[in-house]
């Protein structure tokens, strides 16, 4: 395990679902913190990827506010949603509830599993719920989740895509706006040696401005499959945001993977 490269409470907080978590207002433009997928479109694609069906155990692996745990117990799956943000758990739950949803949502760290060998039929990580650590945890999570899924059980995951995120990263941008005039400004470094982005945060509330600093590991392809390859897994694949197989015109790279 290693030292935290920033501080994940302070990121994922109630500052973050008010930017973020607001459906169709969540900001969408690259390069992209929100979403690029349209209403129901992630949860259509995880479903086709991944061969899904009411029944399966699902892990929704650094979860947030539960809005995919939540999509796929809906449609029937038994759902464990982990995610180490208490702040994002609890709505996760109050959202679960109020539809009557059966999901169970753990608190937990993903370098760190519990003792869930074997236990799921699939795991997703999405809207880039990986690489915040340096390269030996990176790769330590995906031993994790190679150990929790039984053999023959998939993985999905959903990361910035390479090409397009770079070509489409201005050194600053104001990443989200209210009308109220609260803003998200954010400062962008890409570190080549690293391959870490590098991004320092202003959050600007009532006025009132608040900085903090996050970072994430920004893959290629062929870099994650052989990570993943090392991990136990075989059967790689790349898609975007649409499911076609990857382009460096998509906004989204999709990597799936057979246990
Ligand atoms: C960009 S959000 C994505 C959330 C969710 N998957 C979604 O699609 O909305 C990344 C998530 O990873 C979680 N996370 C960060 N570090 C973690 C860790 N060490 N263990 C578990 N979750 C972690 C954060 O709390 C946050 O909810």
């Amino acid at each position: 395990m290693t030292a935290d490269l920033f501080d994940a409470t302070a990121m994922y907080e109630e500052d973050y679902l008010y930017f973020f978590a607001g459906g169709s207002e969540a900001p969408t433009h690259g390069p992209l913190v929100g979403t690029a997928y349209r209403e129901d479109a992630a949860v259509e694609l995880i479903w086709r990827l991944l061969d899904l069906a009411p029944g399966l155990a699902v892990l929704d692996l650094g979860c947030g506010h539960g809005t995919m745990a939540n999509s796929l117990a809906a449609r029937g799956c038994r759902v464990t949603g982990l995610d180490s943000s208490a702040v994002f758990l609890e709505r996760a739950r109050a959202d679960a509830a109020k539809a009557g949803l059966d999901v169970d949502f753990v608190a937990g760290d993903m370098r760190a599993l519990p003792d869930w060998a074997g236990r799921f039929d699939r795991v997703i990580n999405w809207t880039t719920a990986y690489g915040y650590f340096d390269d030996a945890t990176n790769r330590t999570v995906l031993t994790e989740i190679a150990r929790v899924l039984r053999p023959g059980g998939r993985l999905a995951m959903d990361v910035d895509n390479l090409p397009r995120f770079l070509a489409s990263c201005p050194p600053s941008r104001i990443t989200a706006t209210r009308e109220n005039g609260d803003m998200l400004v954010d400062r962008h470094h890409l570190d080549p040696l690293t391959m870490r982005f590098e991004v320092e945060r202003t959050v600007i509330r009532d006025g009132r401005a608040r900085r903090l600093t996050f970072v994430k590991r920004l893959f290629a392809l062929p870099e994650l499959r052989d990570w993943l390859l090392a991990a136990g897994f075989t059967a790689v694949g790349g898609y975007g945001e649409d499911g076609e197989p990857l382009t460096a015109d998509h906004h989204r790279m999709v990597v799936t993977a057979t246990r």
